[in-house]
């Protein structure tokens, strides 16, 4: 049959690409876990990849590039507003992350993700070859796993949720609520980074809807696609190409990099970093008050000790994060202006973002690493320091609220960055570690994370789904 056997559907490409005035398109690879991790199933199952390129009102054919059919889907400049901007980022990224900022709920928003969501389904069927596998990845297109099978019935449908799924008494604010539950249970398999968001989800189908349930399967009705089909939800945790990154931090040139920032800052006997999206949900105003007040309280020196924020652009056209940034660069130039001395701050804020080798970097540079979310589905930040200090150095501060501490625990110094007294303690303790107590705790990490990489994530995931039998019958 024509058609591709593995079709991944995103909201964005793996790639950024831009067409120029004849009609060629130029194309950069977009950064990522998720790019990296599927690259190599795609190329081997023949796959497609369907998504948005990243700018307005960009129609173009689907095109090969890295071994893979790339199928562009296209956003006007109003859709990117209601759809991505508002009701993905401002009604469910906050909604989902514990309402740490009010989500707000538009009907306009809503019609335009239905309608969004329906041109991705569409894009995917007419991709999909018969009984093919379709993945579904995130939370801006929860309604295509049940548009794609009232159109293509025949498919095995996966869907991933990358971030946290809220507890029902959270969810049930959204009035689209029922819709986005039924939306979801269109897949055979509904992937989550924890147990607890499975159950979340599996809690939020009894609530709101009359499907039976058994544990973490869900029986559909007579009315499905498919009559009598199950629906199973259950955790897979995420995780990064970790032998790329341990390789990246053996290389002579970047340890030299390390060496070399390290001598940038003046060689401080202590030096911490965070590296975020710049978004709420990390925790960053939380982490630089709790610094501030170690300085403050003589507990850390500004003289010995540095801390380097890489804070990431992001969504910058949604008000939280315009806000979100006007607080956190007040608050550093505050700390950097009571604390800096010349030619030394307190903080070095950097509002950009970079390629991986400058990550392996500043990860080799830095003693402590303070990953403090206040709700996070996995952090991958804490794995790529792992997977970067094969030397046994280096401390991992880390905040109870995210998917990663329930995987790593007790190898991290856990954190409630709500309690900055208590996280105050834990840098403290952190940055006055001894050198056989972190090789300790950086062993006991690695065994966690080294072996556990994002292709054996994606196998695992493809594994469930392409168990589910053929549907011939039912076309
Ligand atoms: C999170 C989400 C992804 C998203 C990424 C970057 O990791 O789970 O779906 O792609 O943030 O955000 P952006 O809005 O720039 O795609």
């Amino acid at each position: 049959s024509t058609g591709y056997d593995l079709v991944v559907v995103a909201n964005r490409l793996p790639v950024d690409f831009a067409v120029d005035d004849d009609g060629n398109v130029d194309w950069k690879r977009s950064p990522g876990g998720l790019v990296t991790a599927l690259e190599p199933v795609m190329r081997e199952a023949d796959g497609a990849w369907v998504g948005w390129s990243g700018a307005p009102d960009l129609a173009h054919e689907p095109f090969e590039a890295d071994g893979m059919l790339l199928v562009p889907v296209t956003l006007s400049a109003d859709e990117i507003e209601r759809y991505y901007e508002g009701f993905s980022n401002d009604t469910l990224w906050p909604l989902y992350h514990d309402v740490i900022a009010p989500p707000t709920y538009h009907r306009q928003w809503w019609d335009a993700y239905r309608r969004v969501n329906q041109r991705f389904a569409e894009a995917a069927a007419a991709q999909a070859a018969r009984g093919a596998v379709v993945w579904v990845h995130d939370y801006q297109l929860q309604l295509v796993p049940r548009m794609l099978r009232e159109l293509r019935p025949d498919l095995r449908i996966g869907f991933f949720d990358h971030i946290p799924f809220p507890p029902v008494e959270l969810f049930q604010q959204l009035p689209w609520r029922k819709n986005i539950v039924e939306g979801l249970l269109g897949a055979d398999l509904i992937g989550f980074q924890r147990g607890g968001d499975a159950s979340n989800f599996v809690r939020a189908v009894r609530r709101l809807t009359d499907h039976p349930t058994r544990g973490s399967v869900v029986s559909m009705g007579s009315d499905d696609p498919n009559p009598g089909r199950r629906v199973r939800a259950a955790a897979f945790p995420i995780s990064i190409d970790t032998q790329h990154f341990d390789e990246l931090a053996r290389k002579p040139e970047i340890q030299a990099r390390a060496k070399e920032i390290r001598a940038d800052l003046g060689d401080p006997e202590v030096v911490m970093l965070g590296v975020d999206r710049l978004d709420y949900t990390k925790g960053i105003r939380h982490r630089i008050k709790a610094y501030g007040e170690l300085l403050q309280d003589g507990r850390i020196e500004a003289a010995s000790t540095t801390l380097i924020q890489v804070a990431s652009p992001s969504r910058e056209n949604v008000g939280a994060y315009q806000e979100l940034r006007e607080h956190v660069e007040v608050l550093v130039g505050r700390v950097n202006g009571e604390y800096g001395e010349l030619g030394h701050s307190a903080i070095h804020y950097l509002h950009h973002s970079y390629p991986p080798d400058e990550m392996a970097a500043l990860y080799l540079a830095a003693d402590v690493m303070l990953v403090t979310s206040l709700r996070d589905g996995m952090n991958l930040v804490a794995k790529e320091y792992i997977a970067a200090r094969s030397d046994l150095g280096g401390v991992l501060v880390l905040s109870e609220f995210t998917g990663a501490a329930d995987q790593l625990a007790p190898g991290p110094i856990l954190v409630n960055p709500h309690d900055i007294d208590g996280m105050k303690n834990k840098i403290v303790e952190a940055a006055q570690m001894g050198a056989k107590e972190k090789r300790r705790r950086m062993r006991n990490l690695r065994r966690k994370v080294m072996g556990d990489d994002v292709a054996k994530w994606s196998e695992s995931f493809l594994g469930v789904l392409k168990a589910v039998p053929a549907r011939d019958s039912y076309v």
